[in-house]
Parts: C-alpha cells; sequence; structure tokens
C-alpha cells in the first residue's frame, strides 16, 4: 500500500493529467485537493481526448473513487457540466465513484465578477488570471464568510448566506468596480438548483480517506497548478491563491502529514507558464516557437497561448526542496525532437553573481539571467519507445542530466500525449 502525492514542479501545464491518468490503474481513490477549475488536466486515451478541471483524472477508471477534497474551490455549474460531458462519453459519473467534501468552498458569480474586475482595473500590471473567480472565492474562505458545499446543498443556510454576500458584493462591483450589480433571485434560482442535484456526492471525504487507508488501498492525490504558481512559495504575486505544493494535500485532503508515502514532481522537458510574471529561461525566437508548435501549447482552460523556454533547473531544484520529491516524471520529451542543441538552464547570473537557488522575490527572479549547459539534439521519433534503451543515447544522455543536476531519479518518461506512450523505468506504486 502506498498513498502518493503528484505535483506540478514549474508553473503547471507539466502533464500532471496523463500521469495521474496512468497510476490511477495502481489506485483505489484520487483525490483532487486544492485549485479549482483554473485547472485544466488532459487525458488522452484510445485517442480521444479528455480536459478534466475538477473531476480527478482517475475517472476513466472504472471501480475507483474519485474525491474533491476541501481545499479545493467548486464551481458547481462547471462540475455539473463536466458529468454530463463525461455521460456522453458513455462514461459513469455519480455519487459512487465522485465524493465531494462538505467543506469545499463554492465559486459564486460575484467572484468571476470580481475576478475579471479586478484584472480589467490592473491593466498592463495584472496577474492573467483564469478569471474563473478562484483567487475571490479563497478570500472569502480566508474571511470566513465563504458559503461551503455543506450550505449550498441546504436551501435556508444557502439563502442566507447568499444575501448577506451579495450586498457587500454588490457594493464592490457596483461603486469601486463601476460594473453592474447582480441579482438575488436569479442567483439563488441557479444555486439551489446546483445543490439539488449536487446533494448525493457531498460527503466527509477525510474520514472516507482515513477507512480508505484503513482498508489498506492506494490513495493518489492530484496537484493542480504548480510549485511556482503555489500562493506561499511561488512567483508572488504571480501565482494562484492555494497551496499547490505536495503539503497542501495533507491540509486539502484532511490527512495527516504521516500517511503520505511518497511525492512525484511532474516537469516538462522544457519549460512552459501562462499569464504574466517571471520566466527566466522564457524563449522569444524560433525555438520557442518550435516548442509551442509541437508541444501544442495553448491553455487547455483558456485556450491562450503558453509562453515556452528552457529546462530550468534552479526551479526544479526549488521544487525538490518545497514538496520533498522521491521522483520525477519527464513529459514531452518528444517536443524536443528536431532541434540541434538542447539546453538547461544551471544557475543565474544576478547583478554580476552566480546564484544557485531560487529567489523568494519576484522582481529579484525579473533580473536573473540563466547559465545554461548544452547538450546535442536529436533528430529521431521517440514517440514510440516504450524501454529507456528504446531512446537515442544523446535523449538518454538528457535525460541522465535531469537526473544527476536535479539529483532526484526519474521513474517515468512521457513521449506523446496517449496514456501507452510511456516508459514507465519504476512504478511508484510498486516500491
Ligand atoms: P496538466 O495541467 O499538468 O494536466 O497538463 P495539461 O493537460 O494542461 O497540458 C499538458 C498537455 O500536453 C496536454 O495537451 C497533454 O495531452 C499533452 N501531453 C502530456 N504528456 C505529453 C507528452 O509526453 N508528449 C506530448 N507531445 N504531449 C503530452
Ligand atoms: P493546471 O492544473 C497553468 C495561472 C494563471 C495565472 C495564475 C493565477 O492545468 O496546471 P488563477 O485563475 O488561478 O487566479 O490564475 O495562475 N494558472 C495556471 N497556469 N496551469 C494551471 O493549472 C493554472 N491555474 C492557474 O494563468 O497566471
Ligand atoms: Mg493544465
Amino acid at each position: 500500500m502506498a498513498n502518493i502525492v503528484v505535483v506540478g514542479t514549474q508553473w503547471g501545464d507539466e502533464g500532471k493529467g496523463k500521469v495521474v491518468d496512468l497510476l490511477s490503474e495502481s489506485a483505489g481513490y484520487i483525490v483532487r485537493f486544492q485549485g479549482g477549475n483554473n485547472a485544466g488536466h488532459t487525458l488522452v486515451v484510445e485517442n480521444k481526448k479528455f480536459i478534466l478541471h475538477l473531476i480527478p483524472s482517475g475517472i476513466l477508471h472504472t471501480n475507483r473513487t474519485c474525491c474533491i477534497g476541501n481545499g479545493v474551490v467548486v464551481d458547481p455549474g462547471v462540475l455539473l457540466g463536466e458529468i454530463d460531458k463525461l455521460r456522453s462519453h458513455q462514461l459513469q459519473v455519480g455519487p459512487d465513484n465522485l465524493v465531494i467534501s462538505g467543506q469545499a468552498h463554492v465559486i459564486m458569480p460575484y467572484h468571476r465578477e470580481l475576478d475579471n474586475a479586478r484584472e480589467l482595473r490592473k491593466g498592463k500590471g495584472k496577474i492573467g488570471t483564469t478569471g474563473r473567480g478562484i483567487g475571490p472565492c479563497y478570500e472569502d474562505k480566508a474571511s470566513r464568510v465563504g458559503i461551503r458545499m455543506h450550505e449550498l446543498i441546504d436551501p435556508s443556510l444557502f439563502t442566507a448566506k447568499l444575501k448577506v454576500n451579495l450586498e457587500e458584493k454588490n457594493f464592490f462591483l457596483e461603486i469601486f468596480f463601476g460594473v453592474k450589480p447582480l441579482d438575488y433571485n436569479q442567483i439563488a434560482d441557479e444555486y439551489l438548483a446546483y445543490g439539488e442535484k449536487l446533494r448525493p456526492y457531498v460527503a466527509n471525504v477525510s474520514e472516507l480517506l482515513d477507512r480508505a487507508r484503513r482498508q489498506e488501498k492506494n490513495i493518489l492525490f492530484e496537484g493542480a497548478q504548480g510549485t511556482h504558481l503555489d500562493v506561499d512559495h511561488g512567483t508572488y504575486p504571480f501565482v494562484t491563491s492555494s497551496n499547490a505544493v505536495a503539503g497542501g494535500a495533507c491540509c486539502g485532503a484532511g490527512v495527516g502529514p504521516s500517511h503520505i508515502d511518497k511525492v512525484i514532481g511532474i516537469c516538462k522537458a522544457y519549460t512552459t507558464r501562462v499569464g504574466g510574471g517571471p520566466f527566466p529561461t522564457e524563449l522569444n525566437d524560433s525555438i520557442g516557437q518550435h516548442l509551442q508548435r509541437e508541444g501544442a501549447e495553448f491553455g487547455s482552460t483558456t485556450g491562450r497561448p503558453r509562453r515556452c523556454g528552457w529546462l530550468d533547473m534552479v526551479v526544479l531544484r526549488n521544487a525538490a526542496r518545497l514538496n520533498g520529491l522521491n521522483s520525477l516524471a519527464i513529459t514531452k520529451l518528444d517536443v524536443l525532437t528536431g532541434l540541434d542543441q538542447v539546453r538547461i538552464a544551471t544557475s543565474y547570473v544576478h547583478q554580476a553573481s552566480a546564484m544557485e537557488v531560487f529567489p523568494n522575490e519576484c522582481f529579484t527572479l525579473e533580473s536573473c539571467e540563466p547559465s545554461y549547459k548544452d547538450f546535442p539534439g536529436w533528430s529521431e521519433d521517440i514517440s514510440g519507445a516504450r524501454n529507456f534503451s528504446d531512446l537515442p543515447v544523446k535523449t538518454q544522455r538528457y535525460l541522465r542530466a535531469i537526473e544527476e543536476l536535479s539529483e532526484i531519479p526519474l521513474s517515468i518518461i512521457s513521449v506523446g500525449p496517449g496514456r501507452e506512450q510511456t516508459i514507465m523505468l519504476r512504478n511508484p506504486f510498486e516500491g
């Protein structure tokens, strides 16, 4: 038995969905513990593509329980849409295999309005949020005025809270941001109907996971976003509003740290970022265009083009420390095929001095220049490789360099979006 946390090591979109789907084969329970529908996790199985925003990436497997933990912020309209979409593909989704924590906070229409109004007001300095109301919903949680799933499914509690909250939010929307206030009756009607539909799914996830653990079931925790979008440890303020690091799994699912056995870091073979904020290895040239084109680097949630750059060891070592990584899954290795040379940033130069450790302040990172180690590229198609030895020697050398420079062993190598396009060096559930 093992309980494993999967986290993104960079700025999100590392391929967490693909790896979680793959590892779900060995897990009984798959748990989202933070973030909301700012996430877009892509699964490609038998040439069919599924993009999940809230439902854990284990849902394509039968006889698994998918959980949405207390740390997640749930947009009920989006969740119901996602359930319907999966059902339209003849997949079974219901209270038997999807459980939502009663303590998870609900994203309300005023959260989305505030998110967008605030970004608009910031103008050039905007964060580049997904506009899904994530930040304002977590603000309400911290301010102790948020509406939780157990209140959404209780009409009298819900309407009372909505009335009080809407009064304050409309004041901000109308007076401060100068946008149209929202209508109480419209929100109440819409959300009471959501509550009716979602009532059977709401339960105590922490208690459910404790029972699963006692029955020696494997539990897989699915991180969203990435280490450098973490609200504490990321490139603040260009971050999301939750703890995307592995420690977030404990708080966001109601599981004690002594019950986590392993942490796997998902790392793209290069780097991408969506939205604003510093990105030392960013490439605004034909190589950046190669990565974007070959990697189809467009956001799974908003469709925005992702900024692309070289792999950054300063970033990866930071992720190794913050998450306590036991192993790495390297994804999208195939995207580097065809480049004459591949580079890895091994340190930064800041004000003429070498910097080995990722800086905690955004303004320092903005003026860091990466120092690179260069490796010869390869031109062979590697998307059919299923064993390490199937890879060209130059590709093997690049992977070994990642392992040596990060000091973290590799467990999985992904060479294409499909579930089967994977080299499993060692299954994390099997020792
Ligand atoms: P997540 O948010 O971390 O789950 O990642 P996304 O799903 O947002 O973005 C990863 C994208 O890369 C998706 O379109 C995946 O289908 C795709 N992908 C995952 N692994 C690989 C890989 O090894 N090679 C290629 N070419 N695409 C991959
Ligand atoms: P997955 O789980 C990549 C980014 C947004 C923005 C910042 C804050 O698919 O890896 P938010 O809407 O959360 O307030 O936006 O965080 N962001 C992501 N970038 N992948 C994600 O999720 C992201 N979720 C949020 O682009 O820069
Ligand atoms: Mg994504």
